[in-house]
């Protein structure tokens, strides 16, 4: 069967994978930015909930336009994506605003606001959701303690180690019990001492429930916590591996 034929039919087919439910499903994805080569090229790709998976792939392959595409940072040149059976591609600001109140993102360079403290910070995700004042104070301390930020609640994120920041970072992500946590290169900057208590943060909130996405080439990383990884090169999908370390991409005659 072509890779046409069986884009179409995988579009008409329940959101399954191995009957979980796909919390993200990509069909035949490309994303090019201006005049560029493609940054994305043909992605085909299923994320089933309650998933841990790592994209990994050389500086350049793709590996954060694709983050971007999950949560409507970035729209598709061409290709279809669904987030939660919901079809992202042809969603406006609104609804795209309302997914992504679902959706705990940690960006690269963190985006905390530096003139608020790290309560605020952390809070300003359940201010935006209309959430009630003593609701948002109850959440707001468990989370930053489940972080090991207690005694940080009234500084400022610049007063503050990487690591510390990080870890604002990824509670303000978790704040909302988001049903997808997306990470790009997260502990890209830190020491390994420090990367090791970022990535039990990530697995309990996996444990949790949430489906959990982390673009990185930390090899070390996913050597110690293997987990599936999507591999990108040059913006195609070049492999895709279980955490048993099957290639599931070359079982299928795809690569
Ligand atoms: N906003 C942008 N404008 C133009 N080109 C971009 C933009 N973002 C990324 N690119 C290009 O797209 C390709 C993939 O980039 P990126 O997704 O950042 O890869 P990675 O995260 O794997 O390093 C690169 O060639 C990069 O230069
Ligand atoms: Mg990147």
């Amino acid at each position: 069967m072509s890779i046409a034929a069986a884009t179409s039919l995988d579009l008409t087919e329940s959101p399954t994978t191995n009957g979980r439910l796909s919390v993200i499903q990509l069909f035949n994805v490309c994303k090019s930015y201006g005049r560029e080569q493609r940054a994305l090229d043909g992605v085909n790709l299923k994320i089933p909930k309650g998933d841990f998976v790592y994209i990994t792939g050389p500086s350049g392959a793709g590996k954060s336009t694709l983050l971007k595409l999950f949560y409507g940072g970035e729209k598709p040149s061409r290709g279809q994506i669904l987030v939660n059976g919901m079809n992202v591609t042809r969603m406006g600001g609104a609804r795209i605003a309302q997914l992504r109140r679902r959706i705990g993102i940690v960006f690269q360079d963190f985006k905390l606001l530096s003139s608020r403290t790290v309560f605020e910070n952390v809070a300003f995700p359940l201010e935006v959701q209309g959430r009630k004042r003593y609701e948002i104070s109850k959440k707001v301390f468990q989370v930053l303690k489940h972080v090991g930020l207690e005694h940080a609640l009234q500084k400022t994120p610049l007063a503050l180690s990487g690591g510390e920041q990080q870890r604002v970072a990824i509670a303000r992500a978790l704040v909302v019990d988001p049903l997808v946590l997306i990470a790009d290169e997260p502990t890209g900057n830190l020491d390994q001492e420090v990367s090791l208590e970022i990535m039990e943060l990530f697995r309990t909130a996996n444990a949790r429930g949430s489906t959990v996405i982390l673009a990185t080439h930390d090899r070390g990383m996913i050597s110690r916590f293997p987990r599936r990884q999507v591999i990108l090169e040059q913006g195609r999908l070049a492999g895709d591996i279980d955490s048993s370390g099957v290639d599931r991409l070359q079982e299928a005659g795809v690569a």
